[in-house]
């Protein structure tokens, strides 16, 4: 699979590796519950969404300087370059670090550092979007974007991830306001675990620009018609839908049907160190389970640089 990708659902601190991982435990002199490398790897069979997010929030300890953010975004540079990536729109999540007393100018300052430099290696173009955690208080976002914007640090975009029932977009109103007002481009997961509601609330009250994964929208007719109008991106990711459990298996996909019914919607890997792999082996699954033909395996890969905040020019050289 090597047409020419964006990637606009990879989430930083889910390309780390359990190699990786150990070996910064180690180096960071950082304690995690797992006894050895095995232990860990034992630890990664999840029933949902949730049991996910406590493993990756645990291993992300590891992440402690500069040179850490910077290291891990070139190797996963290296691994998308592999795949075909020519663009990335990378998450990272402030306030997992924050918490953890790592000042903002380490993390954004080594993550940019890295994909500058990864530019120069792999040629592969950046923007970096910071994903707020909806399960903490509105307030936490909107004091992180407000230093961010004060403080000048280059941000190109805002999100809304982690655990999504309970959590609805009407919450970060104020907050996806506040980040348009600056010029930051606004995405949103919504429709992974939630239902429609959540979607239709991202698209009205937070005006997002994509929504990341979306596939519940299949439940609302009237929502897909709409998706399809405005032809708005969905970020869907085949291998986490399937580790997460929300599909039961890749044969259950709903893509095929989603390129079917027009919707404009692309591949990405979401957090592929945890989900068995990168944005080849998305496509590889899809392509083996549903059986895509090469006008449709175009449509995706197209989609996906159509899909991207890179301006037209850029565009129109990557497809
Ligand atoms: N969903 C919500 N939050 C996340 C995810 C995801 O797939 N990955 C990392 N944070
Ligand atoms: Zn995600």
């Amino acid at each position: 699979m090597k047409l020419p990708v964006a990637e606009l659902h990879i989430h930083l601190e889910g390309t780390l590796e359990p190699d990786v991982i150990d070996r910064l435990a180690k180096q960071n002199a950082v304690t995690l519950p797992w006894t050895s490398l095995e232990h860990l790897q034992e630890q990664y069979n999840f029933s949902n969404l949730q049991t996910f997010l406590d493993l990756y929030y645990t291993n992300l300890a590891v992440l402690r300087t500069r040179g850490d953010f910077h290291d891990v975004t070139i190797a996963y540079l290296r691994r998308a370059h592999a795949s075909g990536v020519r663009h990335v729109e990378l998450f990272f999540d402030p306030q997992a670090h924050l918490e953890r007393g790592i000042e903002l100018a380490e993390v954004i300052g080594g993550i940019r550092s890295g994909l500058r430099e990864g530019e120069a290696l792999f040629g592969i173009t950046h923007q970096l979007i910071a994903c707020f955690w909806r399960h903490a208080p509105a307030e936490s976002a909107m004091e992180i974007l407000r230093l961010m914007v004060e403080q000048q640090h280059e941000i190109d975009g805002i999100g809304l991830d982690s655990s999504e029932l309970g959590y609805p977009p009407v919450l970060f109103q104020e907050v996806f306001a506040f980040a348009r007002e600056h010029n930051l481009h606004v995405v949103a997961h919504a429709g992974e675990e939630g239902p429609p509601e959540y979607i239709i609330q991202a698209l009205d009250l937070l005006k997002v620009e994509r929504i990341d994964h979306g596939i519940r929208c299949l439940e609302d007719d009237a929502l897909v018609q709409r998706l399809v109008t405005e032809q708005m991106p969905l970020t869907v990711c085949p291998l986490s839908n399937v580790r997460l459990r929300t599909v039961d298996t890749m044969a259950d996909h709903p893509l095929k049907k989603m390129l079917e019914r027009g919707l404009m919607v692309s591949i990405h890997s979401d957090d592929p160190a945890y989900f068995g792999g990168y944005l080849d082996a998305n496509f590889e699954a899809v392509h083996q389970a549903l059986g895509l033909n090469g006008s449709e395996r175009a449509t995706l890969a197209r989609n996906s640089i159509t899909s991207s905040f890179l301006d037209a020019e850029a565009k129109a050289d990557l497809v």
